[in-house]
């Protein structure tokens, strides 16, 4: 069976980069630096991009040619997780030379260079998916196709909630794509009460990973996201960006689920990607990734894509 395959020096490990898209990529100009710092192709690139949105591919570059079978995709329902799944189960059977699956939106940027992202993916055989537990909006989520309609699969006391951006181990890959019958026929029906709660791609895959398979995840995610207190995470404008923030993002640690203590200790890994920047920000990402002065932050300048 190819996912048998063994990863050697002819055969290295890669990453997945799974984007979930329904606009062209903002940061696609940033992306292409990133991915040429790696050698010899140590990645595969694949979009999901809502076919009823303007997604309009790119002619050259690493992003052309990467759209997989799409299919619409809609806040509040499941089928932003069912994207999800798809962008896996398309990548697992690609090339089964992938490793880990990192999930990324239009709105993330790489917080490190290719090869740091590269090593701290490859070494670890944990995937990074926060797993939380007791969080406010459990009740709500888990009740949201009728009361008890979960049962028996999914107990209350078993759903977890996380970050939608996660990087799955291809083990953890696998027991998503392969999850059709059991535990996915449950969360793909359509959310009938709390209709605001229906954060399907939030609530899925940490609840599938913690039930089957606690011990090989580090319960955080290495997405790095702010936020306000309200319902959505902070947008950073082009002002926002300088190199003060993206070291600021580097400096700081991911939330561990309870997990996280009994199963693995005192880990402390650091963000590889960030979110959530406004298009306008291009500009100013370049700036700081091709180490171009920054005026008075001359010398502090801290480069985006090394280290
Ligand atoms: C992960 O690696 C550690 C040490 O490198 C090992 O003890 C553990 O069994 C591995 N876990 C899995 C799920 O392969
Ligand atoms: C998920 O739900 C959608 C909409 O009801 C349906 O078309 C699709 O077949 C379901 N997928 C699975 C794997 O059950």
């Amino acid at each position: 069976m190819a996912s048998q395959v063994n990863p050697s020096p002819t055969n290295p490990k890669k990453l997945a980069f799974l984007f979930l898209t329904t606009a062209p990529l903002p940061f696609a100009p940033l992306w292409e630096l990133y991915f040429n710092q790696s050698p010899s192709a140590l990645f595969n690139i694949y979009i999901h991009a809502d076919p009823t949105k303007p997604y309009d591919p790119p002619f050259s570059g690493v992003f052309a040619n990467r759209v997989i079978p799409s299919k619409p995709t809609e806040r509040l329902t499941p089928t932003l997780a069912s994207a999800a799944r798809r962008l896996l189960a398309h990548a697992l059977l690609h090339d089964p030379a992938n490793a880990a699956f990192a999930l990324l939106s239009s709105s993330c940027i790489p917080l490190h260079s290719f090869p740091f992202t590269y090593r701290t993916l490859t070494r670890s055989n944990l995937s990074f998916i926060e797993v939380l537990e007791n969080e406010k909006w459990a009740y709500y989520r888990w009740a949201a196709r009728g009361d008890d309609a979960m049962l028996p699969e999914v107990k209350l006391e078993d759903l977890r909630i996380g970050s939608q951006f996660w990087a799955l181990t291809r083990a953890h890959a696998r027991l998503v794509a392969s999850d059709d019958s059991r535990m996915w026929r449950k969360f793909n029906e359509s959310c009938v009460l709390y209709r605001r709660s229906c954060y399907v791609e939030e609530y899925y895959f940490p609840t599938l990973v913690h039930m089957v398979d606690p011990p090989g995840a580090a319960s955080a995610t290495l997405t790095h996201v702010r936020w306000n207190g309200g319902a959505h995470p902070v947008m950073y404008n082009a002002l926002d960006v300088g190199p003060e923030l993206i070291q600021a993002m580097r400096d700081s640690r991911p939330r561990y689920g309870y997990d996280h203590y009994r199963l693995n200790g005192s880990r402390v890994d650091p963000f590889l990607f960030a979110r959530k920047f406004s298009p306008v920000c291009i500009h100013a990402l370049m700036g700081i990734a091709k180490e171009r002065s920054l005026g008075e932050n001359w010398e502090k300048n801290i480069k985006l894509l090394t280290l």
